[in-house]
Protein backbone atom coordinates (compact mmCIF):
# COMPACT_ATOMS: atom_id res chain seq x y z
CA UNK A 1 0.00 0.00 0.00
CA UNK A 2 1.35 4.14 -0.91
CA UNK A 3 0.18 6.14 1.37
CA UNK A 4 -0.19 9.93 1.24
CA UNK A 5 0.17 11.54 4.41
CA UNK A 6 -0.82 15.44 3.69
CA UNK A 7 2.02 15.50 0.87
CA UNK A 8 2.79 19.11 -0.13
CA UNK A 9 5.35 20.08 -2.76
CA UNK A 10 6.47 23.69 -3.32
CA UNK A 11 9.01 24.19 -5.95
CA UNK A 12 11.77 26.83 -5.75
CA UNK A 13 10.05 29.43 -7.33
CA UNK A 14 7.22 28.95 -5.16
CA UNK A 15 4.53 26.98 -7.12
CA UNK A 16 2.16 24.62 -4.95
CA UNK A 17 2.07 21.49 -7.59
CA UNK A 18 0.63 19.84 -4.66
CA UNK A 19 -1.16 20.94 -1.66
CA UNK A 20 -1.32 18.73 1.95
CA UNK A 21 -2.59 15.38 -0.57
CA UNK A 22 -3.68 12.85 2.04
CA UNK A 23 -5.17 9.18 0.16
CA UNK A 24 -4.45 5.67 -0.21
CA UNK A 25 -3.30 3.74 -3.00
CA UNK A 26 -4.27 0.34 -1.66
CA UNK A 27 -2.05 -3.14 -2.24
CA UNK A 28 -2.82 -5.06 -6.01
CA UNK A 29 -5.26 -2.28 -7.33
CA UNK A 30 -5.25 0.30 -9.69
CA UNK A 31 -5.66 4.10 -8.68
CA UNK A 32 -5.87 6.87 -10.75
CA UNK A 33 -4.95 10.44 -10.75
CA UNK A 34 -6.88 12.47 -12.59
CA UNK A 35 -7.55 16.00 -13.56
CA UNK A 36 -6.44 18.87 -15.67
CA UNK A 37 -3.51 19.80 -17.12
CA UNK A 38 -0.96 21.35 -14.70
CA UNK A 39 -2.83 19.76 -11.29
CA UNK A 40 0.06 17.79 -9.84
CA UNK A 41 -0.51 14.62 -10.95
CA UNK A 42 3.37 14.05 -12.44
CA UNK A 43 4.42 16.17 -8.84
CA UNK A 44 2.64 13.27 -7.12
CA UNK A 45 3.65 10.22 -8.72
CA UNK A 46 7.20 11.22 -8.57
CA UNK A 47 7.19 12.16 -5.26
CA UNK A 48 6.55 8.21 -4.78
CA UNK A 49 9.53 6.82 -6.23
CA UNK A 50 11.50 9.84 -4.91
CA UNK A 51 12.12 11.44 -8.54
CA UNK A 52 10.87 14.62 -6.82
CA UNK A 53 11.09 15.17 -3.22
CA UNK A 54 7.95 16.05 -1.22
CA UNK A 55 8.35 19.72 0.58
CA UNK A 56 5.81 18.78 3.55
CA UNK A 57 4.26 15.69 4.50
CA UNK A 58 5.18 11.88 4.43
CA UNK A 59 4.73 8.98 1.68
CA UNK A 60 4.93 5.69 2.58
CA UNK A 61 4.80 2.29 1.07
CA UNK A 62 4.07 -0.41 3.23
CA UNK A 63 4.68 1.53 6.33
CA UNK A 64 7.91 3.15 5.80
CA UNK A 65 8.66 6.57 4.71
CA UNK A 66 9.88 6.45 1.04
CA UNK A 67 12.44 9.70 2.68
CA UNK A 68 13.99 6.54 4.63
CA UNK A 69 14.72 4.40 1.38
CA UNK A 70 17.39 5.16 -0.55
CA UNK A 71 16.39 5.84 -4.02
CA UNK A 72 18.00 3.38 -6.56
CA UNK A 73 17.00 0.11 -3.90
CA UNK A 74 13.52 2.10 -3.54
CA UNK A 75 13.20 2.19 -7.88
CA UNK A 76 14.36 -1.42 -8.43
CA UNK A 77 10.50 -2.42 -6.28
CA UNK A 78 9.06 0.41 -8.55
CA UNK A 79 8.41 0.50 -12.33
CA UNK A 80 7.64 3.05 -14.15
CA UNK A 81 6.24 3.72 -17.59
CA UNK A 82 6.25 7.03 -19.55
CA UNK A 83 4.30 8.53 -21.98
CA UNK A 84 5.96 7.77 -25.73
CA UNK A 85 7.82 4.90 -23.99
CA UNK A 86 11.15 6.45 -23.18
CA UNK A 87 12.72 3.51 -24.80
CA UNK A 88 16.35 3.67 -25.30
CA UNK A 89 16.84 4.24 -29.24
CA UNK A 90 20.35 2.53 -29.49
CA UNK A 91 19.59 -0.54 -27.94
CA UNK A 92 17.26 -3.48 -29.64
CA UNK A 93 13.88 -4.38 -27.97
CA UNK A 94 15.18 -6.89 -25.99
CA UNK A 95 17.76 -4.95 -24.46
CA UNK A 96 15.11 -2.73 -23.33
CA UNK A 97 13.23 -4.66 -21.73
CA UNK A 98 16.27 -6.62 -19.60
CA UNK A 99 17.45 -2.84 -18.31
CA UNK A 100 16.92 -3.35 -14.80
CA UNK A 101 17.67 -7.09 -14.86
CA UNK A 102 21.35 -6.12 -16.77
CA UNK A 103 21.52 -3.41 -13.69
CA UNK A 104 20.60 -5.67 -11.21
CA UNK A 105 23.71 -7.70 -12.17
CA UNK A 106 21.49 -10.58 -13.65
CA UNK A 107 23.69 -12.55 -16.16
CA UNK A 108 22.89 -11.81 -19.68
CA UNK A 109 21.13 -14.78 -20.44
CA UNK A 110 18.65 -14.79 -17.62
CA UNK A 111 18.19 -11.51 -18.28
CA UNK A 112 17.35 -11.92 -21.93
CA UNK A 113 15.36 -14.94 -21.10
CA UNK A 114 13.19 -12.75 -18.69
CA UNK A 115 12.67 -10.02 -21.19
CA UNK A 116 11.41 -13.07 -24.17
CA UNK A 117 9.02 -14.21 -21.52
CA UNK A 118 7.69 -10.35 -20.87
CA UNK A 119 7.52 -9.60 -24.37
CA UNK A 120 4.98 -12.29 -25.10
CA UNK A 121 2.86 -11.40 -21.75
CA UNK A 122 2.49 -7.82 -22.77
CA UNK A 123 1.20 -9.47 -26.43
CA UNK A 124 4.26 -8.61 -28.53
CA UNK A 125 5.76 -11.07 -31.13
CA UNK A 126 9.19 -12.22 -30.12
CA UNK A 127 10.29 -11.53 -33.55
CA UNK A 128 10.02 -8.01 -32.49
CA UNK A 129 12.79 -8.51 -29.53
CA UNK A 130 15.65 -8.05 -32.39
CA UNK A 131 14.54 -4.80 -33.62
CA UNK A 132 15.08 -1.26 -32.34
CA UNK A 133 12.29 0.99 -31.37
CA UNK A 134 12.09 3.34 -33.93
CA UNK A 135 10.58 0.00 -35.98
CA UNK A 136 8.29 -0.37 -33.50
CA UNK A 137 4.40 1.26 -33.73
CA UNK A 138 3.51 3.75 -31.12
CA UNK A 139 1.59 1.38 -29.81
CA UNK A 140 4.26 -1.51 -29.74
CA UNK A 141 6.77 0.86 -28.29
CA UNK A 142 4.55 1.41 -25.54
CA UNK A 143 3.75 -2.36 -24.41
CA UNK A 144 7.60 -2.28 -24.79
CA UNK A 145 7.97 0.23 -22.03
CA UNK A 146 5.23 -1.83 -19.97
CA UNK A 147 7.28 -5.04 -20.41
CA UNK A 148 10.15 -3.36 -19.52
CA UNK A 149 8.88 -1.50 -16.07
CA UNK A 150 7.71 -4.86 -15.50
CA UNK A 151 11.31 -6.92 -16.19
CA UNK A 152 12.09 -7.32 -12.22
CA UNK A 153 8.57 -7.80 -11.14
CA UNK A 154 8.22 -4.93 -8.92
CA UNK A 155 5.45 -4.99 -6.68
CA UNK A 156 4.71 -1.88 -7.50
CA UNK A 157 4.18 0.10 -10.84
CA UNK A 158 3.86 3.80 -11.43
CA UNK A 159 2.36 5.21 -15.25
CA UNK A 160 2.65 8.18 -16.34
CA UNK A 161 -0.25 8.84 -18.87
CA UNK A 162 1.81 5.79 -20.64
CA UNK A 163 -1.14 5.35 -23.63
CA UNK A 164 -1.97 9.42 -24.45
CA UNK A 165 0.26 9.33 -27.45
CA UNK A 166 -1.26 6.60 -29.31
CA UNK A 167 -4.38 6.76 -31.26
CA UNK A 168 -7.94 5.84 -29.88
CA UNK A 169 -8.28 1.87 -30.94
CA UNK A 170 -4.79 1.07 -29.79
CA UNK A 171 -5.10 2.98 -26.89
CA UNK A 172 -8.58 0.88 -25.90
CA UNK A 173 -6.50 -2.01 -26.93
CA UNK A 174 -3.58 -1.73 -24.50
CA UNK A 175 -6.07 -0.83 -21.87
CA UNK A 176 -7.56 -4.05 -22.01
CA UNK A 177 -4.31 -5.32 -22.11
CA UNK A 178 -3.35 -3.94 -18.93
CA UNK A 179 -6.13 -4.75 -16.85
CA UNK A 180 -6.11 -8.42 -18.43
CA UNK A 181 -2.00 -8.35 -17.27
CA UNK A 182 -3.45 -6.81 -13.50
CA UNK A 183 -5.44 -9.37 -13.67
CA UNK A 184 -2.86 -11.79 -13.66
CA UNK A 185 0.13 -9.87 -11.51
CA UNK A 186 -2.15 -7.80 -9.05
CA UNK A 187 0.78 -5.39 -9.13
CA UNK A 188 -0.28 -1.87 -7.11
CA UNK A 189 -0.17 0.96 -10.18
CA UNK A 190 -1.05 4.01 -9.69
CA UNK A 191 -1.93 5.33 -13.17
CA UNK A 192 -1.96 9.04 -14.35
CA UNK A 193 -3.92 10.18 -16.69
CA UNK A 194 -6.34 13.51 -17.61
CA UNK A 195 -8.85 11.49 -19.53
CA UNK A 196 -11.83 10.28 -17.38
CA UNK A 197 -12.93 7.87 -19.27
CA UNK A 198 -9.59 6.10 -19.34
CA UNK A 199 -9.85 7.08 -15.17
CA UNK A 200 -13.08 5.29 -15.07
CA UNK A 201 -12.28 2.32 -17.37
CA UNK A 202 -9.23 1.24 -15.68
CA UNK A 203 -9.02 2.94 -11.73
CA UNK A 204 -10.48 0.64 -8.76
CA UNK A 205 -10.47 3.54 -7.47
CA UNK A 206 -10.09 7.17 -8.67
CA UNK A 207 -8.57 10.61 -7.21
CA UNK A 208 -9.78 13.72 -9.07
CA UNK A 209 -7.11 16.39 -8.37
CA UNK A 210 -7.69 20.20 -9.04
CA UNK A 211 -5.37 22.84 -10.14
CA UNK A 212 -3.33 23.62 -7.37
CA UNK A 213 -2.85 19.95 -6.57
CA UNK A 214 -6.22 19.38 -3.92
CA UNK A 215 -8.04 16.50 -3.89
CA UNK A 216 -11.08 16.96 -5.22
CA UNK A 217 -12.65 13.60 -4.85
CA UNK A 218 -11.50 9.98 -4.07
CA UNK A 219 -13.69 7.18 -5.12
CA UNK A 220 -14.67 4.23 -7.22
CA UNK A 221 -15.68 4.83 -10.63
CA UNK A 222 -19.46 4.09 -9.76
CA UNK A 223 -19.63 6.53 -6.66
CA UNK A 224 -17.77 8.76 -8.98
CA UNK A 225 -20.33 8.87 -11.38
CA UNK A 226 -23.26 9.09 -9.27
CA UNK A 227 -22.18 10.82 -6.29
CA UNK A 228 -19.55 13.41 -7.92
CA UNK A 229 -18.45 15.92 -5.03
CA UNK A 230 -19.23 19.28 -6.07
CA UNK A 231 -19.62 21.26 -9.08
CA UNK A 232 -16.04 20.89 -10.11
CA UNK A 233 -15.83 16.76 -10.80
CA UNK A 234 -19.59 17.04 -12.31
CA UNK A 235 -18.23 19.32 -14.95
CA UNK A 236 -15.35 17.07 -15.47
CA UNK A 237 -16.92 13.89 -15.48
CA UNK A 238 -18.71 15.57 -18.94
CA UNK A 239 -21.51 14.13 -20.25
CA UNK A 240 -23.44 11.15 -20.10
CA UNK A 241 -22.76 10.21 -16.43
CA UNK A 242 -26.08 8.55 -16.37
CA UNK A 243 -25.64 6.34 -19.14
CA UNK A 244 -21.99 5.64 -18.45
CA UNK A 245 -22.94 4.79 -14.71
CA UNK A 246 -25.29 2.25 -16.13
CA UNK A 247 -21.71 0.15 -17.11
CA UNK A 248 -21.28 -0.27 -13.51
CA UNK A 249 -24.93 -1.88 -12.92
CA UNK A 250 -25.12 -5.82 -13.18
CA UNK A 251 -27.66 -7.31 -15.52
CA UNK A 252 -27.83 -10.16 -13.34
CA UNK A 253 -31.30 -9.58 -11.77
CA UNK A 254 -32.46 -8.57 -14.60
CA UNK A 255 -36.41 -10.68 -15.31
CA UNK A 256 -35.31 -12.90 -18.32
CA UNK A 257 -38.70 -15.15 -20.47
CA UNK A 258 -37.62 -17.47 -21.98
CA UNK A 259 -41.09 -18.19 -23.79
CA UNK A 260 -40.42 -15.50 -26.48
CA UNK A 261 -37.99 -18.21 -28.91
CA UNK A 262 -39.18 -20.11 -31.32
CA UNK A 263 -36.78 -22.49 -33.42
CA UNK A 264 -35.97 -21.59 -36.82
CA UNK A 265 -37.54 -25.13 -38.22
CA UNK A 266 -40.21 -25.41 -36.29
CA UNK A 267 -42.86 -23.73 -37.80
CA UNK A 268 -45.36 -21.14 -36.73
CA UNK A 269 -45.23 -22.39 -32.95
CA UNK A 270 -49.22 -21.65 -31.44
CA UNK A 271 -47.49 -20.63 -28.11
CA UNK A 272 -46.60 -17.23 -28.89
CA UNK A 273 -48.78 -16.07 -31.73
CA UNK A 274 -50.26 -13.40 -29.26
CA UNK A 275 -46.78 -12.39 -28.67
CA UNK A 276 -45.93 -8.84 -30.46
CA UNK A 277 -42.21 -10.30 -31.33
CA UNK A 278 -40.86 -13.54 -31.32
CA UNK A 279 -37.35 -14.44 -31.20
CA UNK A 280 -35.84 -17.32 -33.83
CA UNK A 281 -33.49 -19.23 -32.87
CA UNK A 282 -30.92 -22.07 -34.35
CA UNK A 283 -31.66 -25.58 -33.65
CA UNK A 284 -28.67 -25.68 -31.29
CA UNK A 285 -29.82 -21.95 -29.31
CA UNK A 286 -28.65 -19.05 -30.99
CA UNK A 287 -30.13 -16.08 -32.16
CA UNK A 288 -31.48 -15.76 -35.62
CA UNK A 289 -33.59 -12.62 -35.58
CA UNK A 290 -37.00 -11.09 -34.47
CA UNK A 291 -39.84 -12.23 -36.08
CA UNK A 292 -43.02 -9.43 -35.91
CA UNK A 293 -46.54 -10.57 -35.79
CA UNK A 294 -47.13 -7.45 -38.21
CA UNK A 295 -44.42 -8.89 -40.63
CA UNK A 296 -44.54 -12.42 -40.40
CA UNK A 297 -41.75 -12.64 -43.80
CA UNK A 298 -39.02 -11.07 -42.70
CA UNK A 299 -36.89 -11.25 -39.84
CA UNK A 300 -35.66 -8.14 -38.31
CA UNK A 301 -32.07 -7.26 -36.44
CA UNK A 302 -31.67 -8.18 -32.64
CA UNK A 303 -29.04 -7.19 -29.90
CA UNK A 304 -27.20 -9.41 -27.55
CA UNK A 305 -25.55 -9.04 -23.97
CA UNK A 306 -24.14 -11.77 -21.96
CA UNK A 307 -26.39 -12.17 -19.20
CA UNK A 308 -24.57 -11.42 -15.55
CA UNK A 309 -21.17 -10.34 -17.25
CA UNK A 310 -21.95 -7.95 -19.40
CA UNK A 311 -23.49 -4.40 -17.72
CA UNK A 312 -27.01 -2.83 -17.69
CA UNK A 313 -25.75 -0.51 -20.15
CA UNK A 314 -25.05 -3.19 -22.91
CA UNK A 315 -28.01 -4.99 -22.21
CA UNK A 316 -29.83 -1.16 -23.00
CA UNK A 317 -27.70 -1.08 -26.25
CA UNK A 318 -28.51 -4.38 -27.13
CA UNK A 319 -32.19 -3.32 -26.90
CA UNK A 320 -31.51 0.24 -28.69
CA UNK A 321 -30.22 -1.98 -31.89
CA UNK A 322 -34.04 -3.75 -32.34
CA UNK A 323 -37.03 -2.62 -33.46
CA UNK A 324 -38.70 -5.11 -30.71
CA UNK A 325 -37.00 -3.06 -27.95
CA UNK A 326 -35.83 -6.31 -26.16
CA UNK A 327 -32.05 -7.33 -25.41
CA UNK A 328 -31.19 -10.98 -26.18
CA UNK A 329 -29.50 -12.28 -23.20
CA UNK A 330 -26.86 -15.23 -24.23
CA UNK A 331 -24.67 -17.11 -22.44
CA UNK A 332 -20.83 -17.35 -22.45
CA UNK A 333 -21.18 -19.36 -26.05
CA UNK A 334 -23.58 -17.24 -27.52
CA UNK A 335 -26.81 -19.40 -27.21
CA UNK A 336 -30.03 -17.92 -25.84
CA UNK A 337 -30.45 -17.43 -22.03
CA UNK A 338 -33.83 -15.44 -22.39
CA UNK A 339 -34.98 -12.67 -23.10
CA UNK A 340 -35.20 -9.08 -21.63
CA UNK A 341 -38.42 -6.48 -22.57
CA UNK A 342 -38.42 -3.41 -22.34
CA UNK A 343 -40.91 -4.44 -19.07
CA UNK A 344 -37.98 -5.66 -17.51
CA UNK A 345 -35.31 -3.31 -18.70
CA UNK A 346 -37.97 -0.51 -17.47
CA UNK A 347 -37.89 -2.16 -13.70
CA UNK A 348 -33.69 -2.53 -14.02
CA UNK A 349 -33.39 1.02 -14.69
CA UNK A 350 -36.12 2.15 -12.06
CA UNK A 351 -33.65 0.08 -9.56
CA UNK A 352 -30.65 1.15 -11.05
CA UNK A 353 -31.53 5.42 -10.55
CA UNK A 354 -32.84 4.39 -7.28
CA UNK A 355 -29.33 3.95 -6.04
N1 LIG B 1 10.28 22.16 -11.74
C1 LIG B 1 9.21 22.94 -11.58
N2 LIG B 1 9.32 24.21 -11.11
C2 LIG B 1 8.24 24.99 -10.94
N3 LIG B 1 6.99 24.58 -11.18
C3 LIG B 1 6.82 23.35 -11.64
C4 LIG B 1 7.91 22.44 -11.88
N4 LIG B 1 7.42 21.27 -12.34
C5 LIG B 1 6.09 21.43 -12.41
N5 LIG B 1 5.72 22.66 -11.99
C6 LIG B 1 4.36 23.20 -11.88
O1 LIG B 1 3.65 22.41 -10.93
C7 LIG B 1 2.31 22.26 -11.36
C8 LIG B 1 1.98 20.75 -11.47
O2 LIG B 1 2.77 20.18 -12.51
P1 LIG B 1 2.63 18.67 -12.92
O3 LIG B 1 3.63 18.38 -13.96
O4 LIG B 1 2.66 17.83 -11.69
O5 LIG B 1 1.15 18.67 -13.54
P2 LIG B 1 0.34 17.52 -14.28
O6 LIG B 1 -0.95 17.38 -13.54
O7 LIG B 1 1.17 16.33 -14.45
O8 LIG B 1 0.02 18.21 -15.68
P3 LIG B 1 -0.10 17.57 -17.16
O9 LIG B 1 -1.45 16.95 -17.24
O10 LIG B 1 0.00 18.75 -18.06
O11 LIG B 1 1.03 16.58 -17.33
C9 LIG B 1 2.17 23.00 -12.66
O12 LIG B 1 1.64 24.25 -12.39
C10 LIG B 1 3.60 23.13 -13.15
O13 LIG B 1 3.77 24.26 -13.94
MG1 LIG C 1 1.93 15.30 -16.15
Amino acid sequence: MITFDSVTKRYPDGTVAVDHLSLEAPTGEITVFVGPSGCGKTTSLRMINRMIDASEGRILLDGEPVQNIDPPTLRRGIGYVIQQAGLFPHRKIVDNVATVPYLLGWDRKKARARAMELLERVGLDPAFAGRYPFQLSGGQQQRVGVARALAADPPVLLMDEPFSAVDPIVRTSLQDELLRLQSELNKTIVFVTHDIDEAIKLGDRVAVLRVGGKLAQLADPKTLLSEPADDFVREFLGHDRGIRRLQFVSTEGLRLRTDLTVTEDAGDSGDGAAEPWLLVVTGDGRPVGWRSGARPAGLEPYGTYVHGRDSMRAALDAALLSPSGCAVAVDGDGKVVGVATREALDAALAEAADG
